[in-house]
C-alpha cells in the first residue's frame, strides 16, 4: 500500500543543509521558515562523511541536533541517504566503486556522482550506511519519509567499470540463457561479431568508429542500466521499508536510462521531480517558432505525472540558477516564482520544496541561489515565498490529493526512447512532435497527459482517453499494436507519425510494408520514404478540407498508398516529384479512427488536426483565453464534488480573459465574472 504525498496540508518546504552553516545559526533559519509558511525540509543527502568519517565509523551528532530542532520548530525532515556522494576515504581504499567512461578513463572525486551501480563493495558499503541512518532516525517523530540518493542517473547515465561488464553479462546470460539466442537478436552475423563464448560479451566499447556501436546490443545495454540503477535503489528501500515501516520512501528523478515508472511502481511511495524552469533559457532555440519557454516545463510535469498522479517536487528553482561555469540562468522576475510554484501544483504536486534555504557561498553551486542570498537579509524571493506559503496554508487543503483531467495522452515507452537515442532515423523526431503536439495543445487550452505504453499497459488505462496521439513509434510489437487496436475498435482515436512500427523489441526491422506492426489499423501503406533535409528542398502538405492550407512536411516523408476502403485522405503532399500522393490518413475502424501523418508533425499542421478530431477546451462553454495563458484542471475522485481551474499566465504582460459563468478564485477569495484582466505572471484558481 503506497502512502500518499500529503494528506493533511499541502506541504510546502525547502531543501537545507545544516553541515554547511554554523550550528549557531539554524534556529534562526528554522523559525524563518516556519515564518515562510513551510513545513517540511530536506536534508542529508550529501553529508555522508558527516555520517562516516571513516569506515565503520558512524556518528550522528549533527544531524540529530538539526533535525530534533527541525522537529522543535514543527517542520518535518525529509532525510536523503547520502549515496550521491561517497566520501574520499572510500573512493581511495575502494577504486573500484568508482564509475568509468565509454572510452575507459576512470572518473575520480571531486564532482559527485563519482561510482558505479555495480560494484559488489560499493553495494555493500550503501547498505551499513543506510542501515545504520535508518536504525538510527526510522522512528524520530520528525522524519517524515525518505529520499534514496539523488537524482539515480543525472550528470552521467553510462556505466563502464569493470564490475558494469560483469553485471551486463550476467544479465545477458538471464534474458537470453544460450549466446546463440543472444548472437541472434544482436544480430551478431553481421560484421562477423558472432560470440562463441561468454568471456567476449561486453557492454559497448570504442569501436573503429567513434560510438557506433552494434544497436541492438546499445539498445539491451539501456535495459540493463535502468535494471540495474533499480537494482541499486532496491537495497536502500528495502532497508528503509524494513527499518523505518511509519515513514515513506521518494526519491527525485526523471534521468534517462531509467524505468522510473518501475522504479515507483516496486520501490517507492511516489516519485518526486526537481523543476527548473529557467533550463528553457539554456536550451533557447531562437529559430524555434512559438517558443513555450517555462511553460514547457509543463511538458516534463505531464511525464512525471504519469509516472504518479501526485508527486512531490523536491526541488523547485528559486533564483537564478547556475554553477561556477554553466547555467547561467536569469533570475526569476518578480512573480514567476510563483507562476512555477502553481505551474507544478496545477500538473499534480502536493508538496513542494524549493531549492534551496540560502545560496551556498562555497563549492560548485554558488551561483545556483535560493532563496537567502549570502548575506541573509530579507529579499524579493523570501517574500514572494512567504506570500506562496500564506495562500497555500489556506486553499492548499483544496487541492491535495485532486487529479489532473485530460482527454488525449500523449504515449511514450522506453523501448523507443532508449533505441531513438542511438538511432538518428526517428529517435529525435519524437522529442520534435511531442514538443509541437503539446505547443498546439497548450495554446488551444486543451490539457493533455503523457502516458507511456508498458507491458502491464490495459486497455483501461487507454480508454481513458479519446485521443492518443504516439508520434513516431518505430519499435512497436504485435502484441502492443493489437492492444492499441483494441482502444481504437473500441471508439478512440489514435494518431501515428512517420517511422512507426517497422522494428521489432530487439530493433531488428520487420520484413513486412510499413507500418510494419501498425500496418492493418492503419489501412495504408509507405510507398516510400525520405529523409527531407540536406540537398532535399522542404515540402509542405496541403489539407483536404481546404487545399489552401499548406504546412511543412517536417523532416521526413512517409509517401502514403491507401490500401484500405476505409481509409479517407486528410492531406497531400504538395510539393516534390510525390505531389498529390497522400501525406495524412484517417481510417475509421470499429467504433474509432486511425490517422497516419507521413512526417515529422509541428504545431500548424496539429491546429489542422484537432477539429477533425474533436478536441476542443474542456472550458470552451464558460471562458475565453488567449494563448499565453495555460489551463489545467484538477478533480478530487468524486467529480461532481466539483473541479478547480489553474489559470497561468506566462506572459509578463498581463491578459485579458473572459468568464462566461462567474467562479471563484481561490487564491484571492473573489468571484469573478465576464471580463477579468489576470496580471503578468498572474494566476488563477477557480472554483
Ligand atoms: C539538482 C540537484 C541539486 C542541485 C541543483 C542545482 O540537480 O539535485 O543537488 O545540484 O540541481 O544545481
Amino acid at each position: 500500500m503506497k502512502r500518499p504525498v500529503a494528506t493533511e496540508q499541502f506541504e510546502l518546504g525547502v531543501c537545507y543543509y545544516p553541515e554547511h552553516w554554523p550550528e549557531a545559526m539554524w534556529a534562526d533559519d528554522y523559525r524563518r521558515m516556519v515564518e515562510t509558511g513551510f513545513t517540511v525540509v530536506r536534508m542529508g543527502e550529501f553529508a555522508w562523511s558527516v555520517f562516516e568519517p571513516e569506515e565503520g565509523k558512524f556518528q550522528f551528532g549533527l544531524f540529530d541536533r538539526a533535525v530534533d530542532l527541525a522537529h522543535s520548530y514543527g517542520l518535518k525532515v525529509i532525510m536523503g541517504t547520502p549515496t550521491a556522494t561517497p566520501p574520499a576515504w572510500l573512493t581511495e581504499q575502494y577504486p573500484e566503486v568508482l564509475n568509468v567512461t565509454y572510452e575507459g578513463v576512470t572518473l575520480q572525486h571531486g564532482m559527485r556522482r563519482h561510482y558505479n551501480y555495480s560494484s559488489p563493495k560499493y553495494r555493500e558499503l550503501c547498505a551499513a550506511i543506510v542501515t545504520k541512518l535508518a536504525e538510527h532516525y526510522g522512528n524520530h517523530p520528525g522524519i517524515a519519509g525518505w529520499q534514496i540518493d539523488n537524482e539515480l542517473n543525472c550528470e552521467v547515465n553510462e556505466f563502464y567499470s569493470e564490475s558494469d561488464h560483469l553485471a551486463f553479462r550476467e544479465w545477458l546470460q538471464h534474458k537470453y540463457e544460450t549466446l546463440d539466442k543472444l548472437n541472434e537478436a544482436w544480430g551478431t552475423v553481421f560484421w562477423n561479431q558472432t560470440f562463441t563464448r561468454w568471456s567476449q560479451v561486453h557492454l559497448t566499447r570504442p569501436t573503429p568508429s567513434p560510438k557506433q556501436p552494434n544497436p541492438h546490443q546499445a539498445l539491451d545495454e539501456k535495459r540493463f542500466i535502468s535494471y540495474n540503477t533499480i537494482s541499486f535503489a532496491k537495497i536502500q528501500a528495502d532497508i528503509l521499508r524494513e527499518l523505518a515501516p511509519g515513514q515513506w520512501v521518494t526519491t527525485n528523478g526523471l534521468f534517462g536510462h531509467l524505468d522510473s515508472h518501475e522504479l515507483n511502481e516496486e520501490l517507492l511511495d511516489f516519485f518526486s521531480y526537481d523543476s527548473y524552469p529557467q533550463f528553457s533559457s539554456i536550451y533557447f532555440d531562437p529559430a524555434e517558432e512559438n517558443p513555450l519557454r517555462d511553460r514547457g516545463w509543463s511538458l516534463s510535469l505531464s511525464a512525471v505525472r504519469s509516472i504518479s498522479s501526485n508527486f512531490c517536487i523536491m526541488e523547485q528553482q528559486s533564483g537564478p540558477g547556475g554553477w561556477v561555469n554553466r547555467m547561467d540562468m536569469p533570475s526569476p522576475k518578480p512573480g514567476q516564482m510563483r507562476l512555477w510554484t502553481y505551474q507544478s501544483i496545477a500538473h499534480g504536486a502536493d508538496m513542494l520544496l524549493y531549492f534551496r534555504w540560502r545560496t551556498a557561498t562555497m563549492g560548485n553551486e554558488i551561483y545556483w541561489h535560493g532563496l537567502n542570498d549570502y548575506h541573509n537579509q530579507p529579499n524579493r524571493r523570501v517574500k514572494e515565498a512567504a506570500q506562496i506559503g500564506k495562500e497555500l496554508a489556506q486553499i492548499g487543503k483544496s487541492i491535495i490529493g485532486s487529479v489532473t483531467q485530460a482527454s488525449i495522452a500523449i504515449l511514450r515507452d522506453y523501448d523507443n526512447e532508449w533505441d531513438g537515442e542511438y538511432d538518428n532515423w526517428y529517435g529525435p523526431f519524437m522529442w520534435q512532435s511531442n514538443k509541437e503536439w503539446f505547443k498546439a495543445l497548450q495554446h488551444k487550452h486543451i490539457p493533455s497527459d503523457v502516458l507511456y505504453m508498458r507491458s502491464s499497459t490495459t486497455l483501461e488505462e487507454l480508454s481513458r482517453y479519446e485521443v492518443l496521439v504516439y508520434t513516431h513509434p518505430a519499435i512497436m510489437s504485435d502484441e502492443t499494436a493489437a492492444l492499441l487496436d483494441q482502444y481504437v475498435q473500441q471508439g478512440g482515436k489514435l494518431v501515428f507519425g512517420c517511422r512507426t512500427g517497422y522494428k521489432d523489441t530487439r530493433g531488428q526491422c520487420y520484413m513486412r510494408p510499413f507500418p510494419g506492426a501498425a500496418q492493418e489499423m492503419t489501412g495504408i501503406t509507405v510507398e516510400e520514404f525520405t529523409m527531407v533535409k540536406g540537398t532535399r528542398q522542404p515540402t509542405s502538405i496541403s489539407w483536404s478540407h481546404d487545399a489552401d492550407i499548406l504546412t511543412g512536411a517536417d523532416a521526413f516523408n512517409d509517401i502514403l498508398h491507401v490500401e484500405a476502403d476505409t481509409v479517407e485522405v486528410m492531406g497531400s503532399y504538395a510539393s516534390d516529384y510525390y505531389a498529390g500522393k497522400p501525406a495524412v490518413t484517417r481510417n475509421k475502424r470499429g467504433q474509432g479512427e486511425v490517422w497516419y501523418y507521413g512526417a515529422v508533425f509541428n504545431e500548424q499542421a496539429v491546429l489542422q488536426m484537432l477539429p477533425a478530431l474533436g478536441l476542443d477546451s474542456p472550458a470552451a462553454d464558460w471562458l475565453e483565453l488567449p494563448p499565453q495563458v495555460e489551463l489545467q484542471i484538477r478533480a478530487g475522485a468524486d467529480k461532481s464534488a466539483g473541479s478547480l481551474t489553474f489559470l497561468l499566465n506566462y506572459s509578463e504582460e498581463p491578459a485579458e480573459l473572459l468568464l462566461k459563468q462567474p467562479r471563484t478564485d481561490l487564491l484571492s477569495g473573489q468571484t469573478l465574472s465576464g471580463a477579468v484582466t489576470l496580471q503578468g505572471f498572474g494566476v488563477l484558481v477557480l472554483q
